[in-house]
């Protein structure tokens, strides 16, 4: 043997005597989880491939308006909470009313918020939706405040109602187009007037509308970082809408100093300026979040609300017959903007939205972990394991909602003949729940409610093209919801 091959064996010993204790460490982990979770008691279930597990399955896109195949068989064969491996990781699957509640409103001590790391790494590692602990409290109470109710009553109802009329201003009778893009263009106007004082149709506005869209392709798609792929140029358009949110808030801090009142001080980033020692990063962070969390979510809710009401006629005629009433009225008083009395009065129309969102479910799924080892009715939930409460699957539960596929409103009704709405709204978690519950909500109500009263008062409409939502899991019209509109002024001469 020679020298060099006795020295090379010598640190071949050496270097297995080196890891050999981190070997039996991995080891004898390896068997304690193992022994750990042979002891427990876990749900019935299929973990599927190594690492895969039964990921692709889960994912494969169904009607909207339904729980996909997926679900449906994995809860005939092993009940409402089962086990898989999705995302990579072991998970605990909920459909489950009670489990679903009971995971939201142990957040934080039982379990917590658990995004896939490539949500943190597009939307920011400060965005609310991966932020845990004290760091999602401060940006929550920012994100509230913003979105107060006080500010809602004022603000807020007057912006809305004008970024409506704007958008349905440019619907021309007889005209034909995509009902989804109309709708992301008055939401994604709403929240950049809102966020930053930015006017619609402006070429910055534009500019930046434009970017998000390339933006949002890549939040959906599969996070692959590679050349040509949506993700990568999510990641680019990402940086291109973080240089423009940096830019006006430069400008805005100059104009601070000069000491300059401005009309726009109401805006968030004029909020978070004077009122929150946040750093740079966070500010873009919670910027861009916040235009993601209001503008995707509120737009999908209302292309569903036009395609659910144009194939139940009754509900039109109910809603017109609110809103030409709530019309005269102001026409009596001599007002012309809607007032947030106005809004009290639309009750049919908060039954529509309901069952709107119950039927359509554009947040389908939460993602959550395990904190601690977590007991529930019989079942284990083992520490770390990542748990999934499904909201879309108790919203089309038939032992929960009587004939759960059909759109009906009236099942909301307080008084209800078809239905009971208290039993229903104990089961309907359409913006999740607990500690985490969507800061949202009231602002995405009074949006479709407004956005239902100028559509239902001026306009009829009709699908120009069969369509249909899928879950992608994101919500999302095949053909954008192309429809063909008629001007109620004109149809009356
Ligand atoms: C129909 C429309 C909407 C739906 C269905 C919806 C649904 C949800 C759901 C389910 C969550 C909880 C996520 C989780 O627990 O993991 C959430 C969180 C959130 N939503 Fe919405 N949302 C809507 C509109 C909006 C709007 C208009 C805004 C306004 C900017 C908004 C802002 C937020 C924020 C900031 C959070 C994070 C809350 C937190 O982590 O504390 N959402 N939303």
């Amino acid at each position: 043997m020679s020298e060099s091959q006795a020295s090379s064996m010598f640190d071949s010993q050496l270097l297995v005597l080196f890891l050999l204790p981190s070997l039996i460490s991995l080891l004898l982990i390896f068997i304690i989880v193992q022994r750990k979770q042979a002891s427990f008691n876990l749900p019935p279930g299929n973990m599927g491939w190594p690492f895969l597990g039964e990921t692709i399955g889960y994912l494969r896109p169904y009607s909207a308006t339904s729980i996909g195949d997926f679900m449906e068989q994995h809860i005939s064969r092993y009940g409402k909470i089962y086990k898989s491996n999705l995302f990579g990781e072991p998970t605990i699957v909920s459909a489950d009313v009670g489990l679903n509640r009971f995971i939201l409103q142990n957040e934080g001590s039982l379990f917590e918020c658990s995004y896939p790391r490539s949500i943190g790494g597009i939307l920011g590692k400060w965005s609310m939706l991966v932020l845990v602990g004290d760091m999602h409290r401060d940006m929550r109470i920012i994100s509230l405040n913003f979105l107060s109710h006080a500010r809602l009553r004022t603000h807020l109802m007057r912006e809305v109602e004008k970024q409506t009329l704007l958008v349905l201003s440019n619907w021309k009778d007889n005209s034909t187009f995509s009902a989804q893009d109309e709708a992301k263009r008055f939401t994604f106007n709403l929240m950049a007037k809102h966020i930053m004082s930015l006017d619609p149709g402006k070429p910055e506005t534009e500019q930046l509308r434009k970017e998000y869209v390339t933006f949002m392709k890549g939040v959906v798609s599969a996070p692959l970082n590679l050349p040509g792929t949506a993700y990568r140029k999510a990641l680019q358009s990402r940086s291109s809408i973080l240089k423009f949110i940096e830019g006006k808030k430069d400008e805005r801090i100059e104009r601070m100093k000069d000491g300059v009142e401005y009309r726009e001080e109401d805006d968030l980033l004029g909020w978070v300026l004077r009122h929150s020692n946040l750093s740079t990063e966070q500010i873009l962070d919670l910027i861009l979040s916040l235009l993601f969390a209001g503008h995707e979510t509120s737009s999908v809710a209302i292309a569903l609300a036009i395609f659910f009401l144009q194939g139940c006629p009754s509900s039109i005629q109910k809603l017109q017959e609110e809103h030409n009433e709530i019309s005269r009225a102001k026409k009596q008083s001599g007002e012309t903007e809607l007032n947030w009395e106005d809004y009290k009065k639309m009750e049919f129309t908060q039954c529509v939205i309901s069952e709107t969102l119950r039927l359509g479910n554009v947040v389908r799924f939460l993602h959550r972990k395990a904190l601690k080892d977590v007991r529930y009715e019989g079942y284990d939930i083992p520490r770390g394991w990542k748990v999934l409460p499904v909201i879309s699957a108790v919203h089309l539960d038939s032992s929960l909602f009587e004939q759960p596929q059909r759109f009906n409103p009236w099942r909301w009704q307080s008084n209800g003949a078809r239905g009971s709405s208290m039993a229903a709204s104990n089961y309907y978690m359409p913006f999740g729940g607990g500690p985490r519950l969507c800061a949202g909500s009231e602002l995405a109500k009074l949006e479709m409610a407004v956005f239902i009263h100028h559509l239902v008062l001026n306009y009829y409409w009709e699908l120009a093209d069969t369509d249909q939502a899928f879950a992608y899991p994101f919500v999302d019209f095949t053909k954008g919801l192309p429809i063909t509109v008629k001007n109620i002024a004109f149809s009356h001469e």
